[in-house]
């Protein structure tokens, strides 16, 4: 199949960059997108032009390196997939893309299609892990966890953070890998100790990125790679209220 790619080009962070149309011809439908972009860079660098900056790393949909918009939509629209996973089959003979990196404030854009993510590594460093004393093996073993708190846990866990919910989001709200990121410690026996604080802390990180506030737009719901569920915001903002002793806790919430 033939398709024409109109892809945002940008040299660096200072650059003012702007879209450029390429011809990928004789694409083969069960190459992936990303695949089909290391053939278009071969014939540009063969013809002497800077190849189009993409991240990757495992291209099996698990680490969350990849990841741009693709005619508006983040990693392309396909229900649960990541645009490493997405193959060209899904697309049509003649179609013209449209590919974009991440647009929001938080993730400034390095390169092409590559933005900065290290708000997202910020949040977590504020409060995205466990540092109390939680004992050895044995002891893990003997903490009873209710099997329906750790399903749920176990969805949480299963952000990849590539971002995908901030682009789509019209605010830029990153509300959805927030709230992942702390639900999957804050359902666990282990993650009580520090439950309060944790939300406190990775709550005010990410507003001090820039991300924007959240409506309820659900949008990031809806493009998320891993179906990370929107409840898991609702459970973060019950957290944060109960730390500050604006929820059904009246008293500040402290570790
Ligand atoms: S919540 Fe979903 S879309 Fe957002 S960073 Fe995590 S995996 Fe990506
Ligand atoms: S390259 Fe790892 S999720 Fe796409």
């Amino acid at each position: 199949m033939d398709l024409i790619l109109h892809v945002w080009r940008q040299a660096g962070p200072a650059d003012k960059g702007r879209i450029e149309r390429y011809e990928a011809k004789g694409v083969n439908p069960d190459s992936s997108f990303l695949e089909m972009l290391d053939v278009v860079n071969e014939g540009l660098a063969e013809r002497g032009v800077e190849p189009i900056a993409f991240e990757h790393d495992c291209r099996e949909g698990i680490c969350g390196s990849c990841g741009f918009m693709i005619n508006g939509v983040a990693h392309g629209g396909m229900h649960r997939t990541t645009v490493c996973q997405l193959h060209m089959r899904h697309f049509k003979d003649g179609d013209e893309l449209w590919i974009e990196p991440w647009r929001a404030k938080a993730f400034p854009v390095v390169k092409d299609l590559v933005v900065s993510r290290t708000a997202f590594d910020r949040i977590v460093q504020s409060g995205g892990f466990i540092s109390v004393n939680t004992g050895s093996a044995p002891e893990a073993n003997l903490t009873p966890v209710p099997k329906s708190l750790a399903d749920r846990a176990f969805d949480a866990a299963e952000c990849i953070a590539c971002g995908a919910c901030v682009a789509q989001c019209p605010n830029g709200a990153a509300q959805l890998f927030t709230s992942a990121k702390m639900s999957h410690l804050n359902l666990l026996p282990q993650g009580q100790p520090e439950r309060y604080e944790r939300a406190l802390s990775m709550v005010e990180a990410m507003e001090r990125e820039g991300f924007g506030a959240c409506s309820n737009y659900t949008e990031c719901e809806g493009v998320c790679p891993k179906g990370i569920s929107v409840d898991f915001i609702a459970r973060m903002n019950r957290d944060y209220l109960n730390a500050k002793g604006k929820g059904e806790l009246k008293t500040p919430m402290k570790t």
